[in-house]
């Protein structure tokens, strides 16, 4: 066989490892499990319980007054690691519950080890899927239980509408304790609410030589707090037979809640395995869609015309400053009074329109206007900058022209100049009829005039 191909022999083994490896299932012997989500998971589903296919444990599908139920598929048998005992085991599992009415919430959830998993005989609202209003209590129900209670019963003697309860064979919780942890650094006791929907990780353990139980809580991505919230001492040999199911049960009463599992571990004899919260499914979105399908869609093209229309008024605004740019020196204060703004002159012979054109002489255009305050009516004549002379020199003469009277002679009023011509403006004082002066004409036309050099 030749080296490519055994190259790629060993590329597809390596794919067909990696596709066998790939799933949830991370390890699962008879002894202990870990799924970080349950894409492709083999559980025992009742009730309205489902996987959903991002791999996510919904226990409760938000219908109101039912149960669901969810267990590993093969049962542990106890017996044969512990002599008949119960052996020491431990779990840890990611919940998150949602409240559709955060003040009155429905209810919780309950991880359970049971000699059945049979629950059907059950009932949903406050009896959580464990029990039903005849069996509650009674050790022929052989399991045990942790609750994340969400709703206050007197009825079970619960403490308050968010705690941590341990029950055997009912709902009376034999220990229970308000939702929270213990931080390590100061000892102090944090609050949580198991209606916030945030995801938080639980961990019970039992002991067979003390058979001692904790139950600890902390939001995920901390790490185990040292101190449980919950503990007691319970032999759970007198409850549980040799061989037990290990899952969840979670009910919705009149007020809607959705319990959602998303990774789970378990050992027998051994810690949980460390479940990888990198790899947990992603809650749905609950509650009110933040904003609509609509303005998703308007929102961005909105905002991209916001910003085209202000960076048209940038340029526009830009490119008006630009057209009435003027060119002004120091030694033009001398001829202040004789200087005109671009701007008004522009206005004047309304942008030097072509209708407004008088004429077109040898140095430039002639164009009448009127101005826009004093109504006066001018001539204007644009020059363009290629004179010889020096521009003060220019300036100068343009002003004594100006001083210039004559009745043929329209009066030469002031100047004004820009960056890239000049236009001098005179003025028509008495509206003369067409002028001649036997030198350079500019403008020939009634009720106009220009300036002549
Ligand atoms: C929940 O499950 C029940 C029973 O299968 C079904 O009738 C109901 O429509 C489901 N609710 C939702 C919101 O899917
Ligand atoms: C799931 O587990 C049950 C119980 O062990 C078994 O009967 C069933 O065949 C399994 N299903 C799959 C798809 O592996
Ligand atoms: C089971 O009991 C036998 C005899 O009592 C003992 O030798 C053995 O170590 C026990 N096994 C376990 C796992 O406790
Ligand atoms: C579950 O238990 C009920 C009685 O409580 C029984 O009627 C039903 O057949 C059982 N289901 C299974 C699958 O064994
Ligand atoms: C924790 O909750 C209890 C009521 O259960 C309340 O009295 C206490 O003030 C809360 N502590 C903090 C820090 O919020
Ligand atoms: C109940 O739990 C608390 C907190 O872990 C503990 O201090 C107390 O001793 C427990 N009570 C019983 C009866 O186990
Ligand atoms: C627990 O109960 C079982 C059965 O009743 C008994 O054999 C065992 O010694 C008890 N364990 C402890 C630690 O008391």
């Amino acid at each position: 066989m030749l080296v490519s191909e055994m190259n790629h022999l060993s590329l597809l083994l390596h794919l067909i490892f990696f596709i066998v490896l790939n799933p949830s299932v991370l390890s699962t012997s008879q002894d202990q499990f870990v799924y970080s989500g349950f894409t492709g998971v083999n559980l025992t589903l009742d009730g309205v319980a489902t996987v959903t296919p991002n791999g996510l444990l919904e226990l409760t599908n938000g219908t109101t007054l039912l149960k669901g139920h969810a267990f590993h598929p093969t049962p542990f048998h106890f017996g044969e690691t512990s002599n008949g005992t119960v052996p020491s085991f431990s779990v840890s599992y990611v919940f998150a519950i949602y409240c559709a009415v955060p003040v009155i919430c429905g209810h919780g959830m309950a991880f359970l080890v049971a000699a059945s998993n049979n629950f059907s005989n059950t009932m949903p609202t406050q009896y959580l899927g464990l029990t039903n209003d005849h069996n509650n209590g009674k050790a022929t129900n052989h399991f045990f239980a942790v609750e994340l209670d969400t709703s206050q019963n007197d009825e079970f003697k619960d403490i308050n509408n968010n705690h941590v309860g341990i029950d055997i064979n009912g709902l009376n919780s034999v220990n229970s304790s308000k939702a929270g942890y213990y931080d390590d650094s100061d000892g102090n006791l944090h609050n949580l609410t198991l209606t916030s929907y945030k995801m938080m990780q639980v961990w019970v353990e039992y002991n067979r030589d003390s058979t001692h139980i904790d139950v600890t809580l902390a939001p995920l991505y901390m790490a185990k707090p040292i101190k449980p919230i919950l503990s007691t001492t319970y032999n759970l040999s007198r409850v549980l037979t040799d061989m037990v199911y290990v899952g969840f049960s979670a009910s919705t009463g009149t007020i809607i809640s959705q319990q959602y599992v998303l990774g789970w571990s378990f050992g027998v004899n051994r810690p949980a395995p460390t479940i990888d919260i990198t790899k947990l499914p992603k809650l749905p979105r609950q509650g009110p869609k933040p904003r609509s399908k609509v303005l998703e869609i308007v929102l961005p093209i909105g905002t991209a015309a916001f910003v085209i229309f202000v960076g048209a008024i940038v340029v526009l605004f830009v490119r008006r400053r630009l057209r009435y740019t003027e060119l002004r020196e120091n030694w033009e204060v001398e001829f202040g009074p004789h200087r005109f703004s671009y701007k008004d002159l522009v206005h004047a012979t309304k942008g030097f329109k072509s209708e407004n054109l008088l004429g077109a002489g040898g140095f430039g255009r002639v164009y009448k206007g009127v101005l826009q305050v004093s109504k006066l009516e001018i001539a204007v004549k644009r020059i363009s900058h290629d004179s010889k002379q020096g521009m003060k020199e220019f300036v100068a003469e343009v002003v004594s022209i100006g001083r210039l009277q004559h009745r043929n002679l329209v009066k030469l009023h002031g100047y004004c100049r820009r960056k890239d011509s000049r236009s001098s403006k005179a003025l028509h004082p008495a509206c003369s009829t067409s002028m001649r002066t036997g030198k350079k004409l500019y403008s020939i036309e009634t009720s106009s005039q220009a300036m002549c050099s």
